[in-house]
């Protein structure tokens, strides 16, 4: 098969293993920086352009996307969704990930366990969402943070006033969400690819730091997930439309509480910690998904972003009724 990773750096860990790993199991590989390359929108003829000359069929796409270039790469993502290119994670499902509170919209219209989250966007506001969220210390988290960067906690109800006050005028978009006490620095990180875990890990933050990612000096160490959290994680992907996802989720009395879902999760803590060739099992997967969207066609492809649309539609819960 002919794949395609798109990076802006072949040489980043998670991109080389990819590399790699499809190399040792007989693929043709091309890594292309999205920026390098420029889409034609003609209807009924969606094209991509390389240096000049139009890409050759590709089989399958597996897009590494930094928060950087977020929408320029989800405009190419999306591009090869239209060509009928089967893509791991389709654009839908990285726009809804990528955005935090999206996400936890979604997760909670499927009953999938969440932080209290609120999201406000005036001072007057701030004093019940504060009470809402359940007090301080509470988490200020950017909508579209990532590697630990934007993501806040306040100490005191000042300090979230003046917090959201900053950001606000900075035009940034943000979310107040309760503390989880219990998880006292620590947090569970499990890789979802195709509907299954394949590796897991817990990761605590170096002393001084409620932050557990690694990117802010956490410590990792594979685990094997109890039932409730591997259910949590697979259902977390799916609703997401994701086929491969990074489910970060906190450990509490009442069970697991999904963080946020990434969908280009790095791979070298998780294959440092477990012990685990996800590189290997992400390009498995794709020879499958590659082989079953080709047959299904695109007409199939076109009525599963219907239904994505249509999902994130859905009532949770009706005035009145119950
Ligand atoms: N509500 C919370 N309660 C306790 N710790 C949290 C909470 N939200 C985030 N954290 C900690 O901060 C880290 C980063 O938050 P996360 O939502 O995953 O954003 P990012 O995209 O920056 O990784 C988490 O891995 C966790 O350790
Ligand atoms: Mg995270």
């Amino acid at each position: 098969m002919r794949i395609v990773i798109i990076s802006r750096n072949r040489s980043l860990y998670s991109t080389s293993r990819l590399t790699l790993a499809a190399r040792a199991r007989g693929h043709e590989v091309l890594v292309i920086d999205p920026l390098e390359l420029h889409l034609v929108v003609k209807s009924g003829m969606p094209s991509l352009f390389l240096a000049g000359s139009q890409l050759p069929r590709v089989d399958i796409v597996v897009p590494r996307i930094g928060t950087s270039i977020s929408n320029y790469g989800l405009t190419v993502v999306r591009q090869f969704d239209l060509m009928g290119v089967p893509v791991l994670n389709s654009a839908v499902a990285i726009a809804r990930s990528r955005d935090k509170l999206r996400a936890l919209q979604l997760l909670t219209a499927h009953k999938i366990n969440v932080p209290t989250t609120v999201c406000a966007r005036s001072p007057a506001a701030v004093r019940k969402a504060l009470q809402i969220v359940g007090g301080c210390p509470a988490i200020v988290k950017l909508q579209q943070g990532a590697q630990g960067i934007g993501t806040m906690i306040a100490e005191t109800p000042l300090a979230v006033a003046s917090l959201l006050d900053t950001l606000w005028a900075m035009g940034q978009d943000i979310i107040l969400q309760e503390y989880i006490r219990e998880s006292k620095g620590r947090d569970v990180r499990a890789i979802v690819v195709g509907g299954k875990v394949i590796a897991a890990m817990r990761r605590t933050a170096k002393a001084g730091e409620f932050r557990s990612n690694l990117h802010r000096g956490g410590v990792a160490v594979g685990v094997e997930l109890k039932p409730a959290y591997r259910a949590a994680a697979i259902a977390a992907a799916r609703v997401m439309g994701l086929e491969v996802a990074g489910v970060d989720m906190v450990e509490t009395r009442q069970g697991p509480k999904i963080l946020e879902i990434n969908s280009s999760p790095g791979l070298e803590g998780i294959e440092r910690a477990s012990g685990i060739d996800v590189a290997g099992a992400i390009v498995e997967f794709g020879e499958h998904y590659a082989t079953r969207t080709r047959k299904r066609g695109r007409r199939a492809t076109a009525s599963r972003l219907a239904a994505a649309v249509e999902d994130e539609r859905r009532v949770t819960r009706r005035r009145g009724a119950g």
